[in-house]
């Protein structure tokens, strides 16, 4: 019996069209390759396009139609001509609240052949998993805006750490951090934030007595920042908040290959609901519609959506023919220093793809 999996796919707006389309040629690929399954995919037209046409960035059973899934697969969304923090709120993080969504799982792992901005650095040294709070924190939509327009306005943004969304993202961290043999470190500011931060440390100091077995490490963010940069091998497993795990996997892109190579999972573990697949760059109005996008991190977030179907070793083949592409050097995107088209680095991973399955 062939397996179906129904795949949602939004594929947004800029290059989001463009680097999903190549993403999804490989799913068919690796489908087509193993013989045990397939996908069926249907596509959302939702986006900043949408927005504009009928005043909103979904439907409005939007979140309904996507129940029935097994999984989505995003590309981007935001367009100059529509707010970023109304595209952002009003998809994105909808779906990832409505779904319960709340861990980001973001690779920073330097492959073979990637370019690095880091001096005498060895592959080896940067390998780690973001494991970002996704649910609350600091993008939790809290706040107020007293006064608008009068000078004695006044903007309150409030960080939420709930008990249980605080325990479940670190717990996830540690079960991670077991399962690989590897160190957790959390990245908090206790120094400054003297409610949540002094929360998150205590959290992560309850539940670590839980895993004795696992290496920790604790640092504030911005002393994490400057290691990042100068000691990468310091970190394996990485916890964070929702903004810090932002920041810093931005910070990790740069040094892991670049913004065009780095992927994101939206999980909600219980699969009550389903997961979402996305390339953690943005539209990229400056470069949209010129067929010049890299699709790799796209590709490498197929390569997560095939890991939490079940197919780890496929997932696993995907990284490794992204790390064939690079070490060749010859299709490649311009932001890799090719001179390559989107669709043709797309079709070179299927050609490598096909001679590894
Ligand atoms: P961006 O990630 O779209 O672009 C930053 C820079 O990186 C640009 O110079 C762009 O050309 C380059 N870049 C990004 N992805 C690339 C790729 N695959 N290949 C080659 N070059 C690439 O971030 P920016 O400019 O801050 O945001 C643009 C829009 O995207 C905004 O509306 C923003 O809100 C939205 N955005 C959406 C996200 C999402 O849907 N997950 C995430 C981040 C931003
Ligand atoms: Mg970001």
């Amino acid at each position: 019996m062939v397996k179906k999996f129904k795949i949602a796919v939004i594929a947004g707006d800029g290059i989001g069209p463009e680097v999903i389309g190549e993403g999804v040629k490989v799913l068919n690929k690796v489908a087509e390759c193993s013989g045990d399954f397939c996908f069926d995919f249907t596509y959302f037209p939702w986006g900043c396009e949408y927005y504009l046409k009928h005043g909103k960035m979904m439907d409005d059973d939007g979140i309904e139609q996507l129940k029935a899934f097994d999984a989505i697969y995003l590309g981007a969304v935001g367009y100059p001509g529509v707010p970023d923090h109304v595209s952002l709120w009003d998809l994105l993080l909808k779906i990832r609240k409505e779904f319960d969504q709340y861990v980001n799982i973001r690779p920073i792992k330097l492959l073979q052949g990637a370019p690095c901005p880091l001096k005498d650095v060895r592959k080896e040294e940067i390998d780690m998993l973001f494991i970002r709070e996704n649910s609350e924190g600091e993008y939790a939509g809290a706040g107020d805006w007293l006064f608008k327009g009068k000078p004695e306005e006044v903007v309150l943004q409030t960080g939420v750490f709930s008990r249980k969304g605080t325990e479940r993202i670190i717990r996830y961290a540690f079960e991670t951090a077991r399962k690989m043999g590897k160190s957790l470190t959390s990245i908090s500011k206790g120094n400054a934030l003297n409610y949540s931060m002094v929360f998150w440390d205590q959290i992560f100091d309850e539940i670590s007595q839980e895993y004795p077995d696992v290496e920790t490490r604790s640092y504030l963010v911005d002393a994490a920042s400057m290691f990042m940069v100068k000691q990468p091998e310091r970190f394996q497993v990485v916890v964070s908040s929702n903004l810090f795990g932002d920041i810093l996997t931005d910070l990790g892109a740069a040094i892991a290959g670049g913004i065009g190579l780095a992927a994101g999972a939206n999980i909600n573990p219980e699969r009550t609901y389903p997961s979402m697949f996305e390339p953690i760059h943005g539209s990229a109005p400056d470069i949209a519609g010129q067929g010049i996008a890299n699709p790799l991190a796209a590709i490498w977030s197929a390569s997560q959506m095939l890991e939490f179907l079940g197919y780890e070793a496929l997932a696993d083949t995907v990284i490794q023919a992204i790390e064939k592409i690079l070490q060749e050097k010859e299709v490649l995107t311009p932001d890799m220093n090719g001179t390559s088209s989107t669709s043709e680095v797309g079709d070179r991973i299927v050609e490598i793809l096909s001679s590894m399955l």
